[in-house]
């Protein structure tokens, strides 16, 4: 083993599809001699080069962009969402956050709305139809205006960009006790909310997407605050405060 070659104990959640039960199972042996420098993912794909050459069944996880931006790869580390390092999304996690020697268990998000589909995949569409409830802007806003000629205050205009930051990943509701997928709505309902773009259809918008949240399974925010310790966006409860304000007063005024 090389200076910067470490060995972990990794145990891997197995679950052969929706309906199967599923159980953790033992892949020390394949977690051997890995690199510091490898990224969370990159250890997984090291693990799976070595079971398939072992003619073994590979593990199933999600990835695509790998650069922390798309919001495919969550899965629980050592029981906290992304893992164990703070604003950081798994596929950007590296194996020299642990010691050699360290116990690894890597399970999916357990939550009702994001039934499991196979090992550490879950579906994750109940997100994208909480989405297709409003969070777009669909009048017409006119032409691209020049620059800077749309006053929007800095403060907001941060607010607004901090809130567009949600990757869509779920770590807030797998952190939830709840399962409430209240800080990703409320990301989606405030990016809009706090621009002129998004208030033609504020109201409505607010009233459906927070609707539809409820009717997909999702549990109610109970001020817990795991979601906002787990997103590696680092989106503020702040945002489901705005959520709320917005729906009470759509409601009010009769959207
Ligand atoms: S709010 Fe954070 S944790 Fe939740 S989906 Fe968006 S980026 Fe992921
Ligand atoms: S793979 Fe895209 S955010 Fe991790």
């Amino acid at each position: 083993m090389t200076m910067s070659n470490k060995n972990f104990r990794l145990k891997v959640w197995r679950q052969e599809g929706p309906d199967q039960e599923g159980r953790l199972e033992d892949f020390s042996e394949f977690s051997k001699d890995v690199s510091e420098h490898a990224s969370f993912l990159e250890m997984l794909d090291l693990v799976n080069d070595r079971l398939i050459r072992a003619g073994k069944r590979p593990i199933e996880f999600d990835s695509d962009c790998r650069e922390g931006i798309c919001g495919s790869c969550g899965c629980v580390i050592n029981g906290q969402a992304h893992g164990p390092e703070r604003g950081t999304a798994a596929c950007q996690l590296h194996m020299r956050v642990f010691r050699d020697g360290d116990e690894i268990t890597v399970e999916p998000y357990r939550a009702r709305a994001f039934p499991v589909i196979k090992d550490l995949v879950v579906d994750r569409e109940a997100f994208d139809k909480i989405q297709h409830a409003g969070g777009y802007v669909s009048v017409n806003t006119g032409p691209k205006p020049d620059a800077n000629s749309m006053k929007i205050g800095k403060e907001v205009s941060d607010r607004a960009f901090d809130a567009a930051a949600c990757i869509g990943c779920g770590a807030c509701v797998a952190a939830c006790p709840n399962g409430s997928a209240s800080l990703f709505t409320a990301a989606k309902v405030a990016q809009f909310a706090l621009l002129p773009q998004g208030e033609a259809e504020r109201g409505r918008r607010v009233v459906s997407m927070v609707e539809r949240m409820d009717e997909l399974g999702f549990g109610h925010c109970s001020n817990i605050g795991e979601c906002e310790a787990a997103c590696p966006k680092e989106i503020s409860l702040d945002n489901i405060a705005i959520m709320k304000r917005e729906y009470m007063k759509a409601v009010f005024s009769g959207h």
